[in-house]
């Protein structure tokens, strides 16, 4: 329970990607890892571990081992989650005794699970400052908002089926006609900065929500963000707790904007992660050559959480190919490459796992159905590497509240920790050796 403890606190402090991402960086700082500029000259030494971000919402992390870089042991998994972010002008006001917030979507969120509790507003805000300007991380953590649902009296087919709209049925309440104008005021508040100094923001909405453990003998928990701060929590308790590499490269990399699709300058979709593993090898003094070659013995995982079985629609999931929380680390497969596993990396997880006893099972869509995608197919085009999908099982993903598996967490860790702890060299296509 003691990793189920600091995934809570973890989770309750990071709101958003960019708090996620402080965090993490926080932990790496506190570890000896040195943090690192993209916009500074690197010098690398061996045998210390480094850390940079990009756009403050992601960020990389890397251990150079005392011997050769002559591989890359890569975690990733991603900061963001499904919320609801706060339009430029934030405010609307309802025949002039309302004043609500006015959001748009981030992501694929179940609308439903965001009515009827209280939520906040956190993010980052770009500041004046002397020399030009500053970006801030901000949580007004306070319970602040509400999106109040509609009386069954006044829709009394709602249980029926109800089609809800972006526009108007999810604009959370902010206050009465006193709060016209005091949304940029609470912001400025916030940061301690005059309001005419904050010169941009990118904020969004949250549930008020702490993780709790349930179930008979508290086999579950329910959380916010579970997906996927929980494989973000597990890949940096692993980054930490692995032993200091001989040779080959930890790496460990959280990506924003994979609720999205990827595609922004910090995304699994960009140049970020080539462009770290270009820099290591330009620092260590190593030829193109030798990143090639080092390209050929690395792994990657690319962890995101799975869907368990749903007790209420159990048809939902392949017979064979379903999952359950509890029962280990899942590995994703898809015939189309949605999910990047195949026979070579699933033999190497396989043998990894068996190795360390750590539970594992398999995961596949139902042959008629469309799964969701995620970040190793994306990253793999990038930087084209092994790479396995795996995740924790959880209901009700994207969810402002999700559920999983009190154990699974200390299977995660445990299997991240051995996949860094191992090396792999290829002497040639389709042969590994294996330590
Ligand atoms: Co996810």
């Amino acid at each position: 329970m003691e990793n189920v403890k600091g995934l809570f606190a973890f989770i309750e402090k990071s709101p958003t990607a960019f708090h996620a991402v402080e965090n993490v960086c926080r932990e790496l700082e506190a570890s000896g890892r040195k943090r690192l500029s993209e916009g500074e000259k690197w010098e690398l030494e061996k045998g210390r571990g480094y850390f940079v971000t990009r756009n403050m919402s992601s960020v990389i992390a890397f251990d150079i081992p005392e011997g050769e870089a002559d591989s890359f042991r890569i975690i990733a998994a991603h900061s963001d989650s499904p919320a609801f972010k706060i339009k430029e002008n934030a405010e609307l006001s309802v025949r002039g005794k309302y004043t609500q917030l006015n959001v748009e979507k981030y992501g694929g969120m179940l609308f439903s699970t965001w009515f009827d509790r209280p939520l906040s507003v956190a993010g980052r805000v770009v500041v004046r400052t002397e020399k030009g300007m500053e970006a801030r991380l901000i949580d007004v953590d306070r319970d602040l908002l509400v999106i109040p649902n509609v009386a069954i009296h006044m829709n009394r087919e709602i249980n029926d089926g109800f089609k809800y709209n972006a526009q108007t049925d999810m604009m959370p309440l902010f206050g009465d006609e006193t709060a016209k104008d005091g949304f940029k005021k609470l912001v400025a508040e916030t940061c301690g900065v005059p309001e005419e100094d904050v010169l941009g923001c990118d904020l969004f909405i949250y549930p008020r929500i702490k993780g709790s453990v349930i179930g008979h003998e508290g086999e579950y928990m329910l959380s916010p963000r579970l997906d996927d701060l929980e494989c973000a929590y597990s890949g940096l308790r692993a980054f930490l707790a692995a032993k200091k590499p001989e040779s080959g490269v930890n790496m460990l990399c959280v990506f924003d904007n994979e609720e999205v699709g990827s595609g922004t300058k910090q995304g699994a979709d960009s140049t970020f992660l080539y462009d770290v593993m270009q820099r290591v090898f330009i620092a260590l003094g190593k030829s193109p050559e030798d990143a090639f070659r080092a390209a050929a013995s690395s792994f990657m995982l690319s962890a995101d959480n799975a869907h368990a079985v749903h007790p209420n629609h159990p048809e939902k999931t392949d017979a064979e190919n379903c999952v359950f929380m509890n029962e280990g680390i899942v590995i994703k497969f898809n015939a189309n490459q949605r999910y990047t596993t195949d026979g070579v990396s699933a033999a190497f997880f396989h043998r990894l796992l068996k190795e360390k006893e750590i539970p594992f099972q398999h995961f596949a869509n139902r042959s008629d159905a469309a799964g969701g995608g995620t970040l190793g197919n994306i990253s793999g085009s990038h930087v084209s590497i092994n790479t396995l999908d795996i995740g924790l099982a959880q209901l009700a993903m994207h969810s402002a509240c999700e559920t999983a598996g009190t154990k699974d967490l200390d299977h995660m860790i445990g299997g991240m920790t051995a996949f860094y702890d191992s090396t792999v060299k290829a002497p040639r296509d389709g042969e590994f050796i294996l330590g």
